[in-house]
Protein backbone atom coordinates (compact mmCIF):
# COMPACT_ATOMS: atom_id res chain seq x y z
CA UNK A 1 0.00 0.00 0.00
CA UNK A 2 1.11 3.49 -1.10
CA UNK A 3 -0.34 6.46 1.18
CA UNK A 4 -0.38 9.94 0.02
CA UNK A 5 -1.67 12.92 1.25
CA UNK A 6 -2.55 15.33 -0.56
CA UNK A 7 -3.18 18.63 0.13
CA UNK A 8 -5.38 21.25 -1.70
CA UNK A 9 -7.00 18.20 -3.42
CA UNK A 10 -10.20 19.58 -3.98
CA UNK A 11 -8.74 22.38 -6.40
CA UNK A 12 -8.40 22.63 -10.00
CA UNK A 13 -4.62 20.63 -10.48
CA UNK A 14 -5.01 18.51 -7.33
CA UNK A 15 -8.63 16.92 -8.15
CA UNK A 16 -6.92 15.53 -11.52
CA UNK A 17 -4.23 14.69 -9.43
CA UNK A 18 -6.40 12.55 -7.38
CA UNK A 19 -8.01 11.22 -9.74
CA UNK A 20 -5.03 10.15 -11.94
CA UNK A 21 -3.22 8.67 -9.18
CA UNK A 22 -5.92 6.86 -7.96
CA UNK A 23 -5.86 5.50 -11.27
CA UNK A 24 -2.77 4.54 -12.25
CA UNK A 25 -1.29 3.54 -8.39
CA UNK A 26 -3.35 0.40 -7.69
CA UNK A 27 -1.83 0.12 -4.39
CA UNK A 28 -2.59 4.36 -3.54
CA UNK A 29 -4.68 5.11 -0.66
CA UNK A 30 -5.28 9.11 -0.73
CA UNK A 31 -6.34 11.42 1.78
CA UNK A 32 -7.18 14.70 1.30
CA UNK A 33 -6.64 17.75 3.08
CA UNK A 34 -8.75 20.42 1.85
CA UNK A 35 -9.49 23.73 3.67
CA UNK A 36 -12.45 24.32 0.93
CA UNK A 37 -11.64 28.09 0.38
CA UNK A 38 -13.37 29.46 -2.37
CA UNK A 39 -12.05 27.77 -5.08
CA UNK A 40 -11.90 24.44 -3.05
CA UNK A 41 -15.09 22.66 -4.35
CA UNK A 42 -15.80 18.99 -3.30
CA UNK A 43 -17.72 18.50 -6.04
CA UNK A 44 -14.65 18.11 -8.27
CA UNK A 45 -14.30 14.77 -6.44
CA UNK A 46 -17.75 13.47 -5.75
CA UNK A 47 -16.92 10.56 -8.34
CA UNK A 48 -14.71 8.94 -5.46
CA UNK A 49 -17.12 9.48 -2.50
CA UNK A 50 -17.31 5.73 -1.99
CA UNK A 51 -13.77 4.95 -2.70
CA UNK A 52 -12.43 2.62 -0.32
CA UNK A 53 -8.70 4.20 -1.30
CA UNK A 54 -10.22 7.70 -0.82
CA UNK A 55 -10.55 10.27 2.62
CA UNK A 56 -11.36 13.58 2.94
CA UNK A 57 -10.30 15.53 5.58
CA UNK A 58 -12.06 19.30 5.81
CA UNK A 59 -9.10 21.48 7.83
CA UNK A 60 -6.28 23.63 7.16
CA UNK A 61 -2.61 22.80 6.14
CA UNK A 62 -1.51 25.41 9.13
CA UNK A 63 -3.19 23.16 11.65
CA UNK A 64 0.05 21.96 13.37
CA UNK A 65 -1.84 19.30 15.39
CA UNK A 66 -3.53 17.85 12.46
CA UNK A 67 -0.95 18.26 9.86
CA UNK A 68 1.33 15.79 12.54
CA UNK A 69 -1.25 13.32 12.78
CA UNK A 70 -1.55 13.67 8.98
CA UNK A 71 1.75 13.36 7.36
CA UNK A 72 3.07 10.73 10.30
CA UNK A 73 1.44 7.55 8.20
CA UNK A 74 1.93 9.12 4.40
CA UNK A 75 4.58 7.76 1.95
CA UNK A 76 4.13 10.80 -0.15
CA UNK A 77 3.20 14.13 0.65
CA UNK A 78 1.86 16.51 -2.09
CA UNK A 79 1.16 20.08 -1.12
CA UNK A 80 -1.22 21.66 -3.78
CA UNK A 81 -2.87 23.97 -0.94
CA UNK A 82 -2.41 27.51 -2.41
CA UNK A 83 -4.15 31.02 -2.87
CA UNK A 84 -3.14 30.88 -6.82
CA UNK A 85 -5.09 33.60 -8.50
CA UNK A 86 -2.87 36.76 -9.14
CA UNK A 87 -5.83 38.74 -9.65
CA UNK A 88 -7.08 38.51 -6.07
CA UNK A 89 -2.99 39.33 -4.56
CA UNK A 90 -3.11 42.98 -3.85
CA UNK A 91 -1.12 44.03 -1.76
CA UNK A 92 -4.19 43.91 0.89
CA UNK A 93 -4.25 40.38 0.62
CA UNK A 94 -1.02 39.68 0.54
CA UNK A 95 -1.34 38.12 3.67
CA UNK A 96 -3.77 35.73 2.78
CA UNK A 97 -1.48 34.04 -0.08
CA UNK A 98 2.06 34.24 2.49
CA UNK A 99 -0.13 32.17 5.52
CA UNK A 100 -0.97 29.42 2.99
CA UNK A 101 1.60 29.68 0.24
CA UNK A 102 4.43 29.85 2.90
CA UNK A 103 3.86 28.90 6.00
CA UNK A 104 1.60 26.45 5.00
CA UNK A 105 4.10 24.22 3.55
CA UNK A 106 6.39 25.29 6.60
CA UNK A 107 4.08 23.32 8.89
CA UNK A 108 3.30 20.60 6.82
CA UNK A 109 7.68 20.09 6.54
CA UNK A 110 7.79 20.92 10.65
CA UNK A 111 5.03 18.07 10.98
CA UNK A 112 7.05 15.77 8.91
CA UNK A 113 10.17 16.82 10.85
CA UNK A 114 8.91 15.97 14.37
CA UNK A 115 7.19 12.87 13.01
CA UNK A 116 10.47 11.63 11.84
CA UNK A 117 9.03 10.36 8.86
CA UNK A 118 10.85 9.88 5.81
CA UNK A 119 8.58 10.71 3.38
CA UNK A 120 8.71 12.69 0.15
CA UNK A 121 7.54 15.63 0.02
CA UNK A 122 6.39 17.36 -3.28
CA UNK A 123 5.85 20.91 -3.32
CA UNK A 124 3.75 22.03 -6.48
CA UNK A 125 5.41 25.29 -7.60
CA UNK A 126 4.94 27.71 -10.65
CA UNK A 127 6.68 29.00 -13.33
CA UNK A 128 6.07 32.72 -12.05
CA UNK A 129 8.31 32.50 -9.37
CA UNK A 130 10.99 33.32 -12.59
CA UNK A 131 8.89 36.91 -13.62
CA UNK A 132 8.44 38.08 -16.63
CA UNK A 133 11.04 36.60 -19.52
CA UNK A 134 12.19 38.45 -22.66
CA UNK A 135 12.27 36.39 -25.50
CA UNK A 136 13.74 34.00 -26.67
CA UNK A 137 14.82 33.04 -22.94
CA UNK A 138 13.71 29.87 -20.92
CA UNK A 139 15.31 29.53 -17.99
CA UNK A 140 16.32 26.46 -16.15
CA UNK A 141 15.71 25.93 -12.15
CA UNK A 142 18.99 27.53 -11.20
CA UNK A 143 17.70 30.92 -12.61
CA UNK A 144 17.08 33.87 -10.78
CA UNK A 145 13.77 33.95 -8.80
CA UNK A 146 12.23 37.65 -10.18
CA UNK A 147 8.57 37.35 -8.70
CA UNK A 148 5.90 40.37 -9.95
CA UNK A 149 2.93 39.91 -7.62
CA UNK A 150 2.17 39.18 -4.20
CA UNK A 151 0.76 35.42 -5.18
CA UNK A 152 4.35 34.40 -7.39
CA UNK A 153 6.56 36.21 -4.02
CA UNK A 154 4.85 33.70 -1.47
CA UNK A 155 5.11 30.53 -4.09
CA UNK A 156 8.53 31.32 -4.24
CA UNK A 157 8.95 31.54 -0.43
CA UNK A 158 7.42 28.01 -0.38
CA UNK A 159 9.42 26.70 -2.79
CA UNK A 160 12.40 28.26 -0.86
CA UNK A 161 11.11 26.75 2.63
CA UNK A 162 10.51 23.08 1.00
CA UNK A 163 14.33 23.33 -0.12
CA UNK A 164 16.01 24.94 3.24
CA UNK A 165 14.22 21.56 5.00
CA UNK A 166 16.23 19.45 2.48
CA UNK A 167 19.25 21.47 2.98
CA UNK A 168 18.86 21.51 6.83
CA UNK A 169 17.54 18.32 7.82
CA UNK A 170 17.85 15.98 5.16
CA UNK A 171 14.49 15.65 4.19
CA UNK A 172 13.27 14.01 0.38
CA UNK A 173 11.85 17.15 -0.83
CA UNK A 174 11.11 18.19 -4.25
CA UNK A 175 9.90 21.25 -5.78
CA UNK A 176 7.81 21.12 -9.13
CA UNK A 177 7.55 24.56 -11.13
CA UNK A 178 4.71 23.98 -13.97
CA UNK A 179 3.31 26.83 -16.77
CA UNK A 180 -0.50 27.27 -16.84
CA UNK A 181 -2.44 24.90 -16.35
CA UNK A 182 -5.79 24.21 -18.56
CA UNK A 183 -8.44 21.36 -18.55
CA UNK A 184 -11.39 20.20 -16.79
CA UNK A 185 -12.61 21.61 -12.76
CA UNK A 186 -10.28 24.96 -13.52
CA UNK A 187 -12.22 27.72 -11.16
CA UNK A 188 -13.94 30.43 -14.08
CA UNK A 189 -11.55 32.96 -12.67
CA UNK A 190 -8.65 31.92 -14.66
CA UNK A 191 -8.18 32.73 -18.55
CA UNK A 192 -9.76 29.94 -20.28
CA UNK A 193 -12.69 28.91 -17.99
CA UNK A 194 -13.31 32.81 -17.10
CA UNK A 195 -13.38 33.34 -21.51
CA UNK A 196 -15.32 30.11 -22.12
CA UNK A 197 -17.88 30.52 -19.51
CA UNK A 198 -19.03 33.84 -20.46
CA UNK A 199 -18.73 33.29 -24.14
CA UNK A 200 -21.30 31.04 -23.30
CA UNK A 201 -23.52 33.42 -21.48
CA UNK A 202 -22.85 35.89 -24.80
CA UNK A 203 -20.95 37.83 -22.01
CA UNK A 204 -17.76 40.16 -23.04
CA UNK A 205 -14.38 38.43 -22.38
CA UNK A 206 -11.63 41.33 -20.61
CA UNK A 207 -9.06 40.88 -22.55
CA UNK A 208 -6.04 42.47 -20.79
CA UNK A 209 -3.71 44.83 -21.90
CA UNK A 210 -3.86 44.44 -25.43
CA UNK A 211 -3.63 40.59 -25.25
CA UNK A 212 -0.17 40.57 -26.58
CA UNK A 213 1.19 38.44 -23.22
CA UNK A 214 2.63 34.74 -24.01
CA UNK A 215 2.17 31.97 -21.62
CA UNK A 216 2.66 28.22 -21.90
CA UNK A 217 -0.49 26.40 -21.95
CA UNK A 218 -0.18 22.71 -20.27
CA UNK A 219 -2.85 20.32 -20.27
CA UNK A 220 -3.40 19.18 -16.67
CA UNK A 221 -3.20 15.53 -16.98
CA UNK A 222 0.10 16.02 -18.90
CA UNK A 223 1.07 18.10 -15.56
CA UNK A 224 -0.43 15.31 -13.17
CA UNK A 225 1.47 12.76 -15.05
CA UNK A 226 4.45 14.83 -14.64
CA UNK A 227 4.42 15.10 -10.97
CA UNK A 228 3.58 11.44 -10.45
CA UNK A 229 6.95 10.90 -12.52
CA UNK A 230 8.88 13.59 -9.60
CA UNK A 231 7.05 11.13 -7.08
CA UNK A 232 8.69 7.93 -8.06
CA UNK A 233 11.60 9.26 -10.02
CA UNK A 234 12.60 12.64 -9.03
CA UNK A 235 16.16 13.44 -7.19
CA UNK A 236 15.80 14.80 -3.60
CA UNK A 237 16.42 18.54 -3.29
CA UNK A 238 15.88 19.24 -7.36
CA UNK A 239 13.68 21.59 -8.85
CA UNK A 240 12.15 20.67 -11.86
CA UNK A 241 10.36 22.53 -14.18
CA UNK A 242 7.31 21.43 -16.11
CA UNK A 243 6.12 22.76 -19.33
CA UNK A 244 4.66 22.06 -22.82
CA UNK A 245 7.16 24.55 -24.35
CA UNK A 246 4.53 25.46 -27.45
CA UNK A 247 6.05 26.07 -30.71
CA UNK A 248 5.39 28.83 -31.58
CA UNK A 249 4.31 30.44 -28.71
CA UNK A 250 0.88 31.70 -28.46
CA UNK A 251 -0.67 35.28 -27.42
CA UNK A 252 -3.34 35.83 -25.17
CA UNK A 253 -5.80 37.20 -27.93
CA UNK A 254 -4.81 34.42 -30.27
CA UNK A 255 -5.86 31.73 -27.50
CA UNK A 256 -9.01 33.87 -27.10
CA UNK A 257 -9.73 34.00 -30.75
CA UNK A 258 -8.99 29.90 -31.12
CA UNK A 259 -11.72 30.20 -28.10
CA UNK A 260 -14.20 31.82 -30.00
CA UNK A 261 -14.07 29.82 -33.05
CA UNK A 262 -14.31 26.63 -31.00
CA UNK A 263 -17.23 27.74 -29.34
CA UNK A 264 -18.97 29.00 -32.88
CA UNK A 265 -19.14 32.57 -30.77
CA UNK A 266 -18.30 36.56 -32.44
CA UNK A 267 -15.01 38.42 -31.60
CA UNK A 268 -17.39 40.80 -31.00
CA UNK A 269 -17.33 39.17 -27.32
CA UNK A 270 -14.01 40.47 -26.91
CA UNK A 271 -13.57 43.73 -24.83
CA UNK A 272 -10.21 44.93 -24.17
CA UNK A 273 -9.52 46.05 -20.78
CA UNK A 274 -6.33 48.18 -19.53
CA UNK A 275 -4.96 48.63 -16.35
CA UNK A 276 -6.70 45.71 -14.40
CA UNK A 277 -3.43 43.59 -13.45
CA UNK A 278 -0.80 46.15 -12.20
CA UNK A 279 2.90 44.65 -13.03
CA UNK A 280 1.40 42.42 -15.64
CA UNK A 281 3.58 40.00 -16.39
CA UNK A 282 4.30 39.42 -20.48
CA UNK A 283 5.40 36.25 -21.16
CA UNK A 284 6.37 33.25 -19.03
CA UNK A 285 8.31 30.16 -20.47
CA UNK A 286 10.49 28.04 -18.93
CA UNK A 287 13.63 25.07 -20.11
CA UNK A 288 11.63 21.79 -19.14
CA UNK A 289 15.26 19.62 -20.27
CA UNK A 290 15.61 18.49 -16.92
CA UNK A 291 11.96 16.61 -16.00
CA UNK A 292 11.87 15.07 -19.85
CA UNK A 293 15.49 13.50 -19.44
CA UNK A 294 13.47 11.44 -16.33
CA UNK A 295 11.56 10.73 -19.60
CA UNK A 296 8.47 12.80 -19.76
CA UNK A 297 6.98 14.53 -21.91
CA UNK A 298 3.01 16.36 -23.03
CA UNK A 299 1.20 14.34 -24.67
CA UNK A 300 -1.79 16.87 -25.77
CA UNK A 301 -1.32 19.27 -28.38
CA UNK A 302 -2.37 22.97 -27.62
CA UNK A 303 -6.17 22.82 -29.86
CA UNK A 304 -6.98 19.52 -29.20
CA UNK A 305 -7.01 20.16 -25.11
CA UNK A 306 -8.77 23.45 -25.80
CA UNK A 307 -11.50 21.51 -27.60
CA UNK A 308 -11.57 19.06 -24.57
CA UNK A 309 -11.95 22.07 -22.27
CA UNK A 310 -14.76 23.75 -24.37
CA UNK A 311 -16.58 20.37 -24.76
CA UNK A 312 -16.24 19.50 -20.96
CA UNK A 313 -18.10 23.52 -19.85
CA UNK A 314 -20.58 22.80 -22.86
CA UNK A 315 -21.51 19.47 -20.97
CA UNK A 316 -20.73 21.09 -17.28
CA UNK A 317 -23.05 23.40 -16.85
CA UNK A 318 -23.79 21.97 -13.64
CA UNK A 319 -20.37 22.30 -12.14
CA UNK A 320 -19.96 25.85 -13.54
CA UNK A 321 -23.28 27.93 -13.56
CA UNK A 322 -23.60 28.24 -9.66
CA UNK A 323 -20.19 28.71 -8.88
CA UNK A 324 -20.99 32.11 -10.58
CA UNK A 325 -23.13 33.56 -8.38
CA UNK A 326 -22.06 34.09 -4.51
CA UNK A 327 -18.80 35.27 -3.70
CA UNK A 328 -17.69 34.40 -7.19
CA UNK A 329 -19.82 37.15 -7.88
CA UNK A 330 -19.10 39.68 -5.53
CA UNK A 331 -15.32 39.20 -6.61
CA UNK A 332 -16.24 40.11 -10.57
CA UNK A 333 -18.02 42.58 -10.28
CA UNK A 334 -15.62 44.48 -7.64
CA UNK A 335 -12.84 43.59 -10.17
CA UNK A 336 -13.85 43.98 -13.34
CA UNK A 337 -16.41 46.71 -12.76
CA UNK A 338 -19.47 44.95 -14.36
CA UNK A 339 -21.94 42.50 -13.80
CA UNK A 340 -21.57 38.53 -14.44
CA UNK A 341 -24.53 36.89 -15.19
CA UNK A 342 -25.63 34.34 -12.32
P1 LIG B 1 -4.47 33.82 -15.56
O1 LIG B 1 -5.35 32.74 -16.09
O2 LIG B 1 -4.96 34.65 -14.43
O3 LIG B 1 -3.10 33.09 -15.18
P2 LIG B 1 -1.64 33.73 -14.83
O4 LIG B 1 -1.82 35.12 -14.40
O5 LIG B 1 -1.24 32.86 -13.71
O6 LIG B 1 -0.82 33.57 -16.05
O7 LIG B 1 -4.06 34.79 -16.73
C1 LIG B 1 -3.47 34.32 -17.91
C2 LIG B 1 -3.27 35.47 -18.84
O8 LIG B 1 -4.55 35.97 -19.23
C3 LIG B 1 -2.55 36.66 -18.21
O9 LIG B 1 -1.69 37.26 -19.19
C4 LIG B 1 -3.66 37.62 -17.85
C5 LIG B 1 -4.72 37.35 -18.93
N1 LIG B 1 -6.10 37.56 -18.49
C6 LIG B 1 -6.94 38.38 -19.22
O10 LIG B 1 -6.57 38.93 -20.28
N2 LIG B 1 -8.23 38.57 -18.78
C7 LIG B 1 -8.69 38.00 -17.64
O11 LIG B 1 -9.88 38.24 -17.26
C8 LIG B 1 -7.82 37.14 -16.90
C9 LIG B 1 -8.30 36.48 -15.65
C10 LIG B 1 -6.53 36.95 -17.37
Amino acid sequence: MRRVLVTGGCGFIGSNFVRMLLAEEPAAHVVNLDLLTYAGNPRNLEDLEDSARYRFVHGDVRDEVLAEELVRDADWIVNFAAETHVDRSTPAKAGEFIETNVYGPYVLLDALRRTQNAARFLQVGTDEVYGSISPPARPREDAFLNPSSPYSASKAGGDLQALGFHRMLGMDVIVSRSTNNYGPYQYPEKLLPLFITNALQDEPLPLYDGGTQIRDWLWVDDHCQALLLLLREGQAGEIYNVGANQEPEITNGELTRILLRLLGKPESLIHPVDGLRPGHDQRYAVDTSKVRALGWAPSVELEEGMERTVAWYQARRDWWEPIKSGEYRDYYRRHYRFEAKG
